[in-house]
């Protein structure tokens, strides 16, 4: 393929024309929604690294689900920040806790919604960390005895999908178990399998709440250097029952998406964490860039580099422009 023959320039001429040949596209069936949820009435307020993101009480959710599902959206992902926490993060698996109460009420009301639940205990836990505390560590068999808990407690509140985000060896094969015991053979497991140990999770503990006491979580999360392991751990999901697989934060790890997508045929899932949102925000707000078209432009590279879902808090923004 050589000039002058070859004319790539061609095929860009107009609208159009680039249109016919676009290789992705994005749609409002890719998109996942997190909404973060606490106690009271009435609330709704804005987290101030994610300009537009707000944390609400049960009711202003529902409105805010109800928003979202007039803009063609369906999935959502919960995230509670309950009143009390404890060392055994107990009230991560209340049956009247604060996530348990939000799926509920959201099923009751929409039952047309994919509500998918974040599985873990750093928001529950006084210490912040995301598994039971012994002599000094997070104790990973131990830690998996209150993930399937919680896990269970999310299906009986009517949950579709749980999405493990701990990290624990095993947590998959341990919550399945504990699903298929309790009748829930239909919840399906979205795993956080390749989660890594990122700086661009900031602003979501701040939002949550989760940051650590002490210490932090490279002894469960990946290390941002490795992507054979990223292999290991999908495949080892997979192997535990997992029913998509997902890569976490997206952008700075789009290769590990590529490399999942050619070495698995599980569905992919990748979240544009909370640092990825602050940063275009931010950029956008101080007019250094383009925001709209840094959102699109961001979206459709995970998509092109193969995640078939998108976790994005630019959700409702991008299927308003849609
Ligand atoms: C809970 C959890 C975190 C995120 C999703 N689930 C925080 C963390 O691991 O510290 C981050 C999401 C985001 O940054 O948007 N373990």
């Amino acid at each position: 393929m050589m000039y002058p023959e070859y004319r790539p320039r061609r095929l860009r001429s107009r609208e159009e024309v680039r249109a016919l040949i676009r290789e992705t596209h994005l749609t409002k069936d890719d998109l996942i929604y997190p909404l973060f949820i606490r106690e009271g009435k009435g609330v709704k307020e804005e987290i101030p690294s994610m300009p537009g993101i707000f944390r609400f009480s049960i009711d202003k959710a529902l409105d805010e689900v109800k928003e979202a599902l007039d803009l063609g959206l369906r999935a959502f992902i919960l995230f509670g920040i309950p009143f009390h926490k404890d060392e055994a993060g107990s009230s991560a698996y209340a049956k009247e806790g604060i996530i348990q109460r939000a799926i509920k009420s959201m099923k009751d009301k929409f039952p047309q919604t994919v509500i998918i639940t974040d599985v873990c205990l750093c928001e529950y836990t006084a210490h912040g960390h995301c598994g039971i505390i012994r002599e000094g560590e997070v104790d990973n068999d131990l830690t998996l005895e209150q993930l399937a808990k919680i896990a269970v407690s999310h299906a009986k509140a009517g949950a579709d999908w749980v999405a493990p985000s701990d990290m624990m060896d095993g947590r998959v094969a341990r919550i399945r178990e504990a699903l298929d015991e309790a009748g829930f053979t239909k919840v399906a497991i979205m795993s956080y399998a390749v989660k890594y140990c990122s700086s661009f999770y900031g602003p979501f503990r701040e939002a949550a709440e989760s940051t650590p006491k002490f210490g932090d979580r490279r002894s469960y999360q990946m290390d941002p250097a490795n992507s054979r392991e990223a292999i290991r751990e999908a495949l080892m999901d997979v192997e535990e029952g997992a029913d998509i697989i997902m890569v976490k934060p997206a952008m700075p790890y789009l290769d590990i998406v590529r490399m999942l997508r050619e070495n698995l045929h599980h569905p992919i899932a990748a979240y544009q964490v909370s640092g990825e949102y602050a940063m275009i925000r931010a950029a956008g707000k101080l007019g250094y860039l383009d925001e709209e078209r840094a959102m699109w432009e961001s979206l459709l590279s995970i998509k092109r580099a193969g995640a078939d879902l998108i976790i994005t808090y630019f959700a409702k923004k991008v299927a308003a422009s849609m």
